[in-house]
């Protein structure tokens, strides 16, 4: 095996950026690449370092003798990536492993306002973004009016570029909009981008002389795979291919056999922004898992809605990515419940599915039809090996790990990442 893919297999905040963190000290890769997604991700690492909240670097970075590659298939914000790179330095993080593909999109001004005006215009059915410019990004990358990083590997290009398409953005943004001047924007983001193009390369070639040599790489997916663009619960989706699908073409890294993709789930699930949540917890439950889980966004700080765990949306993205292992995080957030709930499949205009519909309008009729499973009430975190878990706690991860279809082969007990358990 030289290739993990990890991936989220619900909505997001999944514990991925702990688990790569996890991967990188266990699996000791050269190589830790990011394939989609920008600043929308906040990839939490608590680890002997401290803390870090990561949102476009990969989570690999703490490690020092690790490349970290933003790849083609981000949506970067020269801005928050620039500022990120600084708060790393300033915690003495070593950032000089960073690399960044010459064909990832630049965020620019106007996908801000593009963004605001969308969500504006969506009324009661906006989507809840995270206001980081993903969706106009990636509009204006199939719509053949995005901005590379390519096209700024000099000063002059830059301008030639910008010009262009500021042109095509002019008349999308009608006259008194907030649209700065041309000239102020090549000269505040030149400064910003000439200061960047030292990490920017063709890393689809870096990768794949790394995958000719056999080297060890880790694919780190941001967003989880309900928020895919193509397989999540569209339209309240993020605008990238957030499965193992996308990590392919959102690096250049061709799939080979021995990959092997992991699916990480929370022990329950959550979601942020718009959007039906099928097991959404009652209020007074719900606010105990909140607190417990500390379930804000990172990136927005919004308060996440807490749902019992969705077997039926598990099975649906196991399936999908073809997880070979699952990575269960946060059941002891569950520590403290008498009885947990499971959804073990819909009722659906009277009938029984167990399946996941492609009409949103279907989808937000489904009412769960749940097992519950007595709780363990003890607490976890600082148990270090599965044998001597709770009963109840194995009970209740066999009985999801049946339901997923897929072997769990750890267990996340906490938020720091020696907090992790395997399972032989
Ligand atoms: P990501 O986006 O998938 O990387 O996840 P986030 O960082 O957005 O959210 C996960 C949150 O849960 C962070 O605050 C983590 O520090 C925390 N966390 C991760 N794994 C565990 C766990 O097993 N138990 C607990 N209690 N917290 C965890
Ligand atoms: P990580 O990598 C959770 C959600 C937003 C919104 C929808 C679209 O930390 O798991 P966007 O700004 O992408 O256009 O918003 O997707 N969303 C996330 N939810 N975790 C994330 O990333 C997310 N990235 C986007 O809340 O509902
Ligand atoms: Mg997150």
């Amino acid at each position: 095996m030289t290739r993990l893919i990890i991936i989220g297999g619900q909505w997001g905040d999944e514990g991925k950026g702990k688990i790569v963190d996890w991967y990188t000290s266990k699996f000791k890769p050269s190589f830790v690449v990011r394939f989609n997604g920008g600043a929308n991700a906040g990839h939490t690492v608590v680890n002997g370092k401290g803390k870090f909240k990561l949102h476009l670097i990969p989570s690999g970075i703490l490690h020092k003798n690790i490349k970290c590659v933003l790849a083609n298939g981000m949506v970067v914000d020269p801005v928050e990536l620039l500022g990120e790179i600084s708060t790393l330095e300033s915690s003495g993080v070593f950032t000089k492993n960073i690399l960044i593909s010459d064909r990832a999109h630049i965020v620019m001004p106007w996908h801000f306002l593009a963004e605001e005006i969308d969500e504006r215009s969506r009324g009661k059915n906006l989507i809840g973004t995270t206001k980081k410019g993903i969706g106009p990004a990636y509009s204006d990358k199939v719509g053949r009016t995005g901005l590379r990083f390519a096209d700024a590997a000099s000063k002059s290009l830059f301008r030639a570029k910008l010009e262009e398409i500021y042109k095509i953005k002019k008349v999308h943004f009608s006259a008194g909009s907030k649209l700065p001047e041309v000239e102020i924007i090549i000269e505040n983001y030149w400064k910003i981008l000439s200061k960047l193009n030292k990490y920017v390369t063709k890393t689809e070639e870096v990768l794949k002389t790394a995958s000719e040599k056999n080297q060890k790489i880790i694919l780190e997916g941001a967003q989880g795979s309900l928020l895919d663009v193509e397989w999540g619960i569209y339209n309240k989706v993020t605008s990238s291919p957030t499965t193992r699908l996308g990590a392919y073409q959102g690096s250049g890294i061709l799939p080979k056999e021995g990959d092997r993709a992991f699916g990480v789930y929370k022990a329950y699930i959550t979601k942020v922004g718009e959007g039906y949540l099928p097991t959404r917890m009652k209020e007074d439950v719900e606010k105990i898992i909140r607190e417990r889980g500390n379930e804000f966004g990172v990136t927005t700080g919004r308060p996440r809605k807490c749902g019992w765990f969705d077997a039926p949306l598990a099975k649906y993205t196991a399936e999908i990515n073809g997880f070979d292992e699952v990575v269960i995080t946060k059941p002891d957030v569950l520590d403290t419940l008498e009885r947990i709930k499971i959804c073990v499949g819909y009722s659906l205009n009277g009938k029984r599915i167990n399946s996941v519909t492609s009409s949103e309008v279907e989808f937000n009729k489904c009412q769960p039809i749940y097992e519950e499973v007595p709780g363990w009430r003890e607490e976890t975190s600082s148990i270090k090996k599965y044998k001597d878990l709770p009963t109840n706690f194995k009970k209740y991860l066999s009985v999801i790990e049946k339901l997923i279809g897929v072997k769990i082969s750890a267990v996340s007990l906490g938020p720091a990442t020696k907090q992790t358990v395997t399972i032989n």
